[in-house]
């Protein structure tokens, strides 16, 4: 999704805001470009696709200047084009700006007719009007930029900089992530910490319609009601965390490959292994009193939701639901009194979960989250947040959050099980002594890399892909299904293997390979049922289980991927790990770009 930089330095800023933009690259874009103040006057460079485009152009039209914005911008209104590209600028000002701007047609069509030309298919470029047409009614910066943004419906985050001054920029966000970098003499904005590691490691986290005008001094920022407030200065970990792919040639395999270490370092903020118990950290929730679980989340961290929905139910006989974000925030669900409702996401800013989260605390939920990101927007707006330590994330396509939100909702589960009375002493001891296992079987489950980049040779033909699981395996198939097609831009669909029969099974011939997720478990025997339909139809399968589920399975089987044997309870963790590979080695065999599919973004942070 877009990110932000904005600097106001003493060098030139062009070279340093396009490092910027580099670490915001994960989170998905397909243009970019940068402004700064050179003798007062706005210029700008602007590219299509990638950043090694706009780096050419700045290669043979550098942009001088010490103060500077740039943008990478994930298309929403207008194509990828360099017209479309942010930052926009009239003859005052320059702006970028992540989010959606939901009433520009209404003022575009009232600022065209004050006789503003508009240039481009954007919704941002009304912003670059409004704000110059309140500069010309004689509005000094702050109160145009102010007057304009409580003139915007939707979510955005913005930087605006000022034709003549070169110090002065102006942030503002409603939904939106942005943040104010301090620095000695200089200051900065970005879309993240982790934008903003290379210049400093103090940021001031912007709240809910925060406008921040920055000159080298300092920063003075404004609430929406435009009283001076001042808000905290955290130092912060992002500039620590590596963001080189070790020895790999992706991000994402990266990621997959530190999923034993990243989710041991999870399970140790949840687990007294001495005493073989589950340790909550933050404030402790009372379980016995919440009367419905409801989990909302987007994406891949909501089929972490559906493999907790299993394990509250059954662990906990916790009476739960999951939703998907975009969904639950417009359904008017019935939110039960004492309800507790848990948001998942591995970025904390998801414009959906974030909103949805709002609508479930302006019904009287108790509010929990599980994030990746401890300073996110949703871990500041709970009242308990249960963090994931999985590291920062760069690869799209989500692997590593994955399993550690599994591993956080896993002792999440125990410990509501625990305190309901669901589970014994001994029942919670046994559990956390399997869950404590989990980071070494995901290693021996990586050892089968060679087998499945063997297969992903095969999957690589295919038009389309069916994945089927039952119970726990049954998201698995849904995961497996969505990283596939995201990365490797093969349709594909996740099933419960009972549903195949309803409809889906018509799509099978020889030509399409189905995944089958079958753990040795108490539905093993019917998932091989509804595997032998599938190749009693010429269908060609491609089994995922353990020895024993393996030994079971016959011969018909086309190819095979052993995991070990775990806990069931705790499979979807171990069998994660295959998913992911498939989808990695199919993605290589394609040659699709891995870390950043098409049209993808790491966070979303529109609607
Ligand atoms: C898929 C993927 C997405 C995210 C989704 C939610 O591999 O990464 O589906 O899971 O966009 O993002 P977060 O977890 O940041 O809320």
């Amino acid at each position: 999704m877009c990110g932000i930089v904005g600097i106001i330095g003493h060098e030139d800023a062009a070279p340093l805001i396009v490092e910027a933009l580099k670490r915001l690259e994960y989170r998905g874009y397909d243009s970019a470009g940068v402004a700064t103040l050179h003798d007062g006057q706005i210029d700008r460079r602007r590219a299509p696709g990638k950043l090694r485009n706009l780096s050419a152009v700045l290669a043979r039209e550098p942009l001088p200047g010490i103060i500077g914005i740039g943008h990478t911008r994930w298309a929403t209104h207008g194509a990828a084009t360099e017209n479309n590209a942010h930052p926009h600028a009239s003859d005052r000002v320059a702006v970028v700006h992540n989010g959606i701007i939901e009433n520009f047609r209404e003022l575009r069509e009232e600022l065209t007719a004050k006789g503003h030309v508009f240039l481009t298919e954007t919704d941002t470029e009304v912003t670059v009007h409004l704000v110059t047409d309140n500069l010309r009614a004689g509005m000094d910066p702050v109160a145009a930029a102010q007057a304009a943004v409580k003139r915007f419906e939707g979510a955005f985050a913005l930087v605006i900089m000022f034709r003549g001054d070169e110090d002065l920029l102006i942030g503002a966000r409603r939904g939106s992530p942005l943040a104010v970098g301090h620095g000695d003499g200089e200051m900065y904005f970005g879309s993240d910490a982790f934008a903003l590691a290379p210049f400093t490691n103090r940021v001031t986290y912007l709240e809910e319609g925060d406008l921040a005008v920055l000159r080298r001094s300092g920063a003075t920022i404004y609430d929406s009601a435009d009283r001076i407030v001042t808000r905290p200065v955290a130092i912060t970990q992002a500039g620590a965390a590596l963001v080189d792919k070790g020895n790999h040639r992706h991000f994402m395999a990266k990621e997959i490959y530190e999923q034993p270490e990243v989710l041991g370092h999870t399970l140790v903020a949840y687990v007294n292994a001495v005493n073989e118990s589950i340790a909550l950290p933050g404030p402790a929730i009372d379980w016995k009193s919440v009367s419905r679980l409801t989990m909302v989340a987007c994406g891949t961290s909501s089929i972490a939701t559906n493999i907790a929905q299993y394990w509250f139910e059954q662990l906990a006989r916790l009476p739960s639901g999951t939703d998907i974000a975009s969904e639950f925030r417009y359904r008017d669900a019935v939110l039960t009194k004492g309800g507790l409702s848990l948001f998942v996401s591995q970025s904390g800013e998801t414009a959906d979960t974030l909103a949805a989260l709002k609508h479930a605390r302006a019904e009287g939920q108790i509010i929990a989250s599980v994030v990746n990101v401890a300073e996110s927007s949703m871990a500041r707006e709970s009242d308990a947040v249960f963090p994931t330590h999985a590291g920062p994330e760069i690869g799209v396509a989500s692997t590593k959050a994955f399993t550690c939100q599994l591993g956080v909702l896993a002792s999440l589960a125990i410990a509501a099980g625990r305190d309901r009375g669901a589970l014994s002493r001994e029942a919670e001891a046994r559990l956390t002594r399997r869950l404590l296992e989990v980071p070494r079987l995901i290693g021996e489950a990586l050892k089968q890399e060679a087998v499945i980049a063997a297969i992903a040779q095969e999957i690589a033909k295919a038009r389309d892909v069916l994945f089927m699981g039952r119970g726990l395996a049954y998201p698995v198939a849904m995961e497996g299904a969505l990283k596939l097609k995201e990365i490797s831009y093969i349709h594909a669909e996740g099933y419960a293997a009972g549903e195949l029969k309803h409809g889906p099974i018509a799509l099978i011939d020889e030509n399409v390979p189905v995944v089958v997720i079958a753990p040795h478990d108490a539905l093993f025997e019917k998932t091989v049922s509804n595997m032998q339909e599938v190749m009693a139809r010429g269908g060609k399968v491609v089994l995922i289980s353990d020895r024993k589920g393996h030994e079971l399975a016959g011969d018909k089987v086309w190819m095979r991927i052993e995991v070990p044997q775990c806990d069931p309870v705790f499979a979807p963790l171990v069998c994660a790990v295959p998913v992911q590979l498939l989808a990695y080695y199919t993605a290589l065999a394609k040659g699709t770009d891995v870390d950043q599919p098409r049209n993808l973004a790491k966070s979303v942070t529109v609607e």
